[in-house]
C-alpha cells in the first residue's frame, strides 16, 4: 500500500536565521534580557520536551490527554468537523484521540497539522498516513502568527491549540492571536483550546524545575542554539536554570542566570553581551489560567465559550468555543 500526504512550505527560505537574529539582537541588547521560548526547539530541544512530558513533575500532558479521552466523543459531536486543523501539532501525539472520535462520528476527512518544525511534520503524517489510510493529510510548515491553516479547508472546522501553548502568549498577544481565529473562522468552525490553570505555587514550580533536571537542560539548550545559529560562544555551565512563579501575574517564567560575571561574543551579529553576575535572561513566560478569565478573553474576540472541561483534579482545561452568532 502506498501512502501519502502533501506538505506545503510556508516560511520563506531565510525564516529561521532572520528571526532568529532580530530575535536575539532584541532580546540580548533589551533590559532585562529576554528571548522568545520559539527558539527551544531545535532537534535536540523537541526531544527534551518530548522528555518533560513524561517526568512525574509535568502533569499538563497526562491531563490533557485525560480531558481528551474523557471528552473527544462529545468533541466530535458539538462540532461535526470535517477538518481538524491542529496548530504546533509537533508529534501529533494527543491528535489521534481526535481524530479516533471523529472518525467513529463519521464526519471527519482531513488533517491539517501546522508547525514550524519540518522533520515532526513528516514524522507525524508519515505516521498518522498508516494508521488512517482514508484520512486526507496536509501538512503545513508556517508560523502560526502568519498561517492558521484554515484556508482551503472545507468546513466545518475544527481548529486545536492544545498544550497550553497559548500560555507562551503575553496577553495582548493572545488579544491579537484570538482576533485572527475569530476573523477566520466561519459560522459552524470551533476553536479547541488547551490551557494549563493556576493552582498552588510548589505544583507549578516543581513542573519546570523537575528533580532529574531535564528542564534544566532544556532551558540551557537554547543557548546552544545561539552558539550554532549565530556563532556565539555562550557557556551553558555559566548559567543557572530558574523557574519562578509571579503570583500577580499569574504566571511561570523561566530564566537562566549568569553565576558569575562574563560576556558573551555573538559573532554573526558583532555583539558583545555582558552579563553581570547574577544577571538573568528570561527564556519563557507560561501563563496559567482561570475559567473566567479564558471566557472573557476569548468573548472579547467574538468567541463564545460552549463547554469547559478540566481533568477530574481540576489541574488543566480545554475548551471549545465557536463564532459569536
Ligand atoms: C509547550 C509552552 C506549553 O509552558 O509548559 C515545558 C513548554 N517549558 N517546560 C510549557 C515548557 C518548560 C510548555 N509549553
Amino acid at each position: 500500500m502506498t501512502t501519502t500526504y502533501t506538505l506545503e512550505h510556508r516560511l520563506p527560505a531565510d525564516y529561521f536565521t532572520e528571526a532568529l537574529r532580530s530575535d536575539a539582537f532584541k532580546g540580548l541588547t533589551a533590559q532585562p534580557k529576554t528571548l522568545p521560548p520559539t527558539w527551544f526547539y531545535d532537534a535536540r530541544g523537541s526531544e527534551l520536551f518530548e522528555q518533560i512530558t513524561e517526568l512525574p513533575e509535568y502533569y499538563p500532558t497526562r491531563a490533557e490527554h485525560a480531558i481528551l479521552t474523557a471528552h473527544a466523543a462529545e468533541i466530535a459531536a458539538a462540532t461535526g468537523a470535517r477538518t481538524l486543523v491542529e496548530l504546533g501539532s509537533g508529534s501529533s501525539q494527543k491528535t489521534r484521540l481526535l481524530l479516533d472520535a471523529l472518525r467513529a462520528g463519521g464526519t471527519l476527512r482531513g488533517y491539517v497539522p501546522v508547525d514550524v518544525s519540518e522533520s515532526a511534520l513528516r514524522e507525524a503524517a508519515a505516521a498518522l498516513n498508516l494508521a488512517y489510510p482514508e484520512l486526507e493529510v496536509r501538512a503545513l510548515v508556517a508560523d502560526l502568527h502568519q498561517h492558521l491553516g484554515l484556508a482551503d479547508a472545507p468546513g466545518p472546522r475544527l481548529l486545536a491549540f492544545l498544550g497550553s501553548t497559548i500560555g507562551n502568549l503575553l496577553p495582548a498577544d493572545r488579544a491579537v492571536f484570538y482576533a485572527r481565529v475569530a476573523a477566520e473562522l466561519a459560522p459552524g468552525d470551533a476553536l479547541l483550546l488547551g490551557t494549563d490553570l493556576v493552582k498552588d505555587p510548589a505544583t507549578l514550580v516543581a513542573a519546570y524545575d523537575d528533580s532529574a533536571g531535564v528542564t534544566a537542560e532544556f532551558n540551557k539548550n537554547v543557548l546552544s542554539v545561539l552558539n550554532h545559529g549565530l556563532d556565539a560562544d555562550f557557556d551553558p555551565e555559566d548559567f543557572q536554570h530558574v523557574a519562578l512563579w509571579d503570583p500577580e501575574l499569574e504566571r511561570i517564567e523561566m530564566r537562566l542566570r549568569a553565576t558569575h560575571p562574563l560576556s558573551v561574543k555573538v559573532r554573526e551579529l558583532d555583539l558583545v553581551v555582558p552579563f553581570e553576575q547574577g544577571e538573568e535572561l528570561r527564556t519563557e513566560t507560561s501563563a496559567k489560567f482561570r475559567a473566567e478569565g479564558v471566557r472573557s478573553e476569548l468573548e472579547q474576540a467574538g468567541l463564545t465559550l460552549k463547554h469547559w472541561w478540566t481533568d477530574p483534579a481540576g489541574r488543566f482545561a480545554l475548551s471549545l468555543a465557536f463564532p459569536a452568532e
